[in-house]
């Protein structure tokens, strides 16, 4: 709920080729669209830290696009501005997201001493075929030597991405990655189902028939098997998509889920500040031309909006809503201001109350769950 918390996210917009599924706010970019950036985003956490007035940040996330594309010393030369403009202490745990072929041993150097203590890279699959499919440029050794070069360094809490349901992809797909997942020695996994993002090569290859993805039960015998195999093999789910070994959950994410505090700096990046959500512009020109003034769809949280996002943000975790808490927060009494939908949930098995939180059974149908509340 509630957290003191203050999380900043840093945007890096480029990647070196872009995968066939994805609409992240990111690009191929040329050598002077890299440098205009820097300098662009340098700008951007200056004036950001003048205005968010001396907080404590408690967790910073690298993400993007892929940051390792950046040349050698850009992300010490953005963290050393940050450091400069927040104040971030060294035990503030501090993620970079890389692509398993750009995750050079330099490069784990350059981050180590930047300050980032936990790297999370973008594997999706074991399979060459899916790997494919997705456009991805790495195999699974680019990822073995990724983490090996981050355990060089001492970079300890790795984090593997995953991807269910791609075209193709069948069972075997799946027990083999995850297999090959949980030999690695890494800390967290994230297992995604595929969105299909309108306007993306993948999503047009499905729409043509030249792709077929799985059946809807093979893409729920996908998910549940990945949750069982990774819960007994340590990887206990804590989230919709995201499983940890324990202490190991990410104290990034579980900011968002709580509905913590976070700055995002960067092209297209999201905020939620002092009850108000806003997004950086996603134009280029326009974020190089003025990094400080682009927000867009500024939003002032109402009270009907910051209990939707509460119960829609706990009921994806694992843990679920803390219901005294939420009375506590919004003066309220949960049971009673959703009884009907609450009654419905019970009587079909859908959710449980345990221990004062509501929980959802099922979290591969979460959403529709969560649905039923607004
Ligand atoms: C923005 S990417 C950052 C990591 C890095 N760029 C990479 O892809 O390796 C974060 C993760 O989101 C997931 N993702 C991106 N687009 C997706 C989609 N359309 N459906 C499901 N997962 C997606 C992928 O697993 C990816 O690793
Ligand atoms: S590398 Fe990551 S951000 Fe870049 S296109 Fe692929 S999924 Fe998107």
């Amino acid at each position: 709920m509630l957290s003191p918390k203050f999380a900043l996210y840093i945007h890096i917009p480029f990647c070196i080729s872009k995968c066939s599924y994805c609409d992240f706010c990111s690009f191929v970019p040329s050598k002077k669209q890299i440098e205009d950036y820097i300098c662009a985003l340098k700008e951007e956490i200056k004036v950001a830290g003048e205005r968010a007035g001396g907080r404590l940040v408690t967790s910073v996330y690298i993400g993007g696009g892929t940051p390792s594309v950046l040349p050698d010393g850009a992300i010490a030369e953005i963290m050393e501005c940050a450091r400069e403009h927040f104040i971030i202490l060294n035990a503030c745990c501090t993620t970079i997201e890389a692509n398993p072929n750009s995750f050079t041993r330099e490069k784990a150097y350059e981050y180590m001493l930047a300050g980032c203590s936990r790297l999370s890279l973008g594997m999706q699959s074991h399979s060459p075929k899916i790997l494919k499919i997705l456009n991805r440029v790495h195999d699974f050794k680019d990822c073995k030597n990724a983490i090996e070069n981050a355990l060089h360094y001492n970079i300890k809490d790795i984090n593997i991405d995953v991807m269910l349901g791609v075209p193709e992809q069948t069972m075997r797909d799946v027990k083999e990655t995850l297999k090959k997942v949980v030999e690695l020695p890494v800390t967290h996994i994230s297992a995604y189902g595929l969105i299909c993002e309108p306007n993306t090569p993948l999503t047009r290859a499905i729409e043509k028939r030249e792709l077929a993805l799985p059946t809807d039960e093979l893409a729920v015998d996908m998910y549940d098997y990945a949750v069982e195999f990774l819960d007994k093999h340590g990887f206990k789910r804590y989230e919709i998509s995201n499983f940890a070994k324990a202490g190991f959950q990410s104290e990034h994410n579980l900011n968002y889920w709580n509905r913590g505090a976070y700055l995002g700096l960067g092209l297209g990046a999201h905020s939620f500040l002092d009850g108000i959500h806003w997004q950086n512009t996603e134009n280029f020109k326009e974020y190089i031309k003025n990094p400080s003034e682009c927000q867009k769809d500024i939003e002032h949280e109402t009270i009907k909006t910051a209990k939707e996002e509460t119960i829609m943000l706990a009921l994806r975790t694992t843990m679920g809503l803390n219901i005294e808490e939420y009375n506590r927060l919004f003066n309220a009494d949960f049971l009673n201001e959703y009884k009907s939908v609450i009654s419905l949930l019970l009587e079909n098995g859908l959710v449980e109350i345990k221990d004062n939180y509501l929980r959802v059974r099922n979290p591969y149908i979460s959403n529709a769950i969560i649905s039923e509340f607004f």
